[in-house]
């Protein structure tokens, strides 16, 4: 049966001629016939198309390659037609070339196909990069002569960016966030405040919007790590209606330099809406002066025994949503480097975190992170984040007390950069205005003699411990209140209590 099979095989070979295909290999120097006079040559190439495609190529920076394809000539001379050879140059940063060689397996028959039209042969090969030059030049082997002519045929094409629809494909594109789809939505809520939602990437933390018209009406910086959906109410200074919003990224690998999407702000569906935070703080402070006369008017109706009763149920149900609203306060503690890390800075967090609810913000913990970021954006970025900025001080400086304290990071003689200097320049013009000044404290733990380099720091609230604990904590966990300057303005004696 298989015999059958095999001589009927073989009679079709012979009947039909085979269509002559491609092997393609890499041929550095001149061609074998390069060395050969030929009298009877083949014509040149009639077109030559490069485009790149992606690949099946596991490596993935070579997932994308150049698809080159050439269309032969239909002339008697194709007869002699052995090969073509494709030399391809690139120009970027560096120059890089290299040629393969395409046989013909078979000598051509007719000069178009059997099938009609003419012979079209296509070659993939030759990694493309981003934005690069390249000059590919073909030519059909056996050529003219030693003294002809270069390439017959040369095109140049000019590879994409990561915004291509194949090139986005390339590892460092989507390292970059080509194939990140933030699907950014946003809305104008009112005459300041632009809603914008985005789903952010796990290639990295940190996001830039930025909503502009002609100028720059807003700007918001979002913290996330994680693949997710955020939402992030930025206030404007102009008509966002229309305006666009760009969305920075940075990534790991790209740092600045990743691909910026952009979106439009349109009317949020229910304008005049105000954020829920707002919304449940104004519900609460709306009811209670009408709540306080009701009870009073209780007082008197009811008896005394039921209005103990009702009374009481009534604080169970208050005091929920107030717990419900105790999440911790996050602090940002500068220090000047002199200060004792362990026996100072670690009592204090410990002390913050132990008995005021805080969340503590140390730069002795984000060592790495501020040198990615630089001190002055690490600085910026935790100010913001923060409720309350806390310059902590102390004279009681001690050689042998260096120390770590929690978190693993960061060793004794791993010489910390002083921060506290540059915190102060930085923060110095909130000390000025009495919008900002809420969020600093100052905080001693011996003497209340705030160095002169640092005089801006006497506007702010001053407490010395362990003696104003108690007032401490109280002003820290009611950092909502805007609370006045000056009224927790106390003299730290010289004694507050040892450590
Ligand atoms: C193509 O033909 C040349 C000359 O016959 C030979 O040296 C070369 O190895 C062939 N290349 C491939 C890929 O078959
Ligand atoms: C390469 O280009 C040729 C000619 O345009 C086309 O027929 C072929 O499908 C392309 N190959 C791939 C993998 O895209
Ligand atoms: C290719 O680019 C080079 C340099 O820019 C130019 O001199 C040449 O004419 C271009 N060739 C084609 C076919 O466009
Ligand atoms: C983009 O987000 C909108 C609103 O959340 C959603 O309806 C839509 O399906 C999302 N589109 C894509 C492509 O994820
Ligand atoms: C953003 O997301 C929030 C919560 O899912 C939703 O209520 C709001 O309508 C969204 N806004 C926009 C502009 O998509
Ligand atoms: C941009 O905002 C400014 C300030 O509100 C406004 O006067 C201007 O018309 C806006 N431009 C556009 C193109 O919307």
């Amino acid at each position: 049966m298989s015999l059958v099979l095999l001589s009927l095989a073989a009679l079709c070979w012979g009947a039909v001629p085979q269509e002559p295909t491609i092997q393609c290999g890499s041929e550095a120097g001149p061609s074998p016939e390069w060395m050969v006079q030929h009298t009877l040559t083949p014509g040149d190439l009639r077109d030559l198309q490069v485009e790149p495609v992606k690949s099946r190529v596991a490596t993935e920076d070579y997932s994308v390659l150049m698809n080159i394809s050439w269309i032969l000539r239909a002339d008697a001379s194709i007869r002699f037609l052995k090969a073509t050879k494709i030399c391809v140059t690139g120009k970027s940063n560096f120059q890089s070339y290299s040629c393969v060689r395409c046989n013909y397996t078979e000598a051509f028959q007719t000069q178009t196909r059997p099938s009609g039209g003419k012979w079209t042969f296509s070659y993939i090969g030759f990694p493309v990069e981003l934005d690069t030059l390249y000059f590919i030049g073909a030519h059909n082997i056996p050529n003219a002569n030693m003294n002809g002519d270069g390439p017959s045929l040369s095109v140049n094409f000019t590879s994409p960016g990561c915004l291509d629809h194949v090139m986005k494909y390339k590892k460092k594109c989507i390292e970059a966030g080509s194939l990140w789809d933030p699907n950014i939505t946003a809305c104008k809520k009112n005459e300041k405040m632009v809603e914008v939602n985005f789903t952010t990437s796990p290639l990295g933390n940190r996001y830039m919007a930025l909503i502009q018209n002609n100028t720059v009406i807003g700007l918001s910086n979002v913290l996330e790590n994680k693949l997710t959906r955020t939402s992030v109410v930025i206030p404007v200074t102009g008509e966002s209606e229309g305006a666009v919003v760009q969305l920075t990224p940075y990534f790991h690998t790209c740092g600045s330099d990743c691909i910026r999407r952009r979106g439009i702000v349109v009317l949020c569906p229910h304008t005049g809406a105000s954020s829920p935070p707002d919304n449940s703080r104004s519900v609460l402070g709306g009811w209670l002066p009408f709540l306080l006369p009701a009870l009073l008017v209780a007082t008197w109706v009811l008896a005394v025994g039921i209005y103990l009763t009702w009374r009481h149920e009534r604080i169970k149900k208050t005091s929920f949503p107030t717990t419900a609203l105790l999440s911790p306060i996050k602090v940002l503690v500068v220090y000047p480097s002199e200060i004792c890390f362990h026996h100072t800075v670690c009592y204090f967090t410990k002390f913050l975190q132990n008995h005021c609810r805080s969340e503590v913000i140390l730069e002795k913990w984000q060592k790495k992170k501020i040198a990615e970021m630089g001190p002055v954006q690490w600085l910026t970025t935790q100010k913001k984040a923060a409720d309350k900025v806390i310059f902590l001080l102390s004279n009681n400086v001690n050689n042998v007390c260096d120390g770590t304290c929690g978190k693993s990071e960061g060793s004794p003689h791993e010489n910390s950069q002083d921060l506290f200097p540059l915190a102060f320049n930085l923060f110095c013009s909130d000390l000025r205005s009495q919008n900002h000044l809420h969020k600093y404290m100052v905080v001693y733990f011996r003497e209340a003699d705030t160095k002169d380099d640092y005089d801006a720091l006497h506007v702010c609230p001053k407490y010395c411990l362990m003696k104003d604990a108690a007032a401490f904590c109280t002003e820290l966990l009611h950092v909502e209140q805007h609370v006045s300057v000056g009224k927790r303005w106390r003299a730290c004696h010289n004694r507050c209590s040892a450590l």
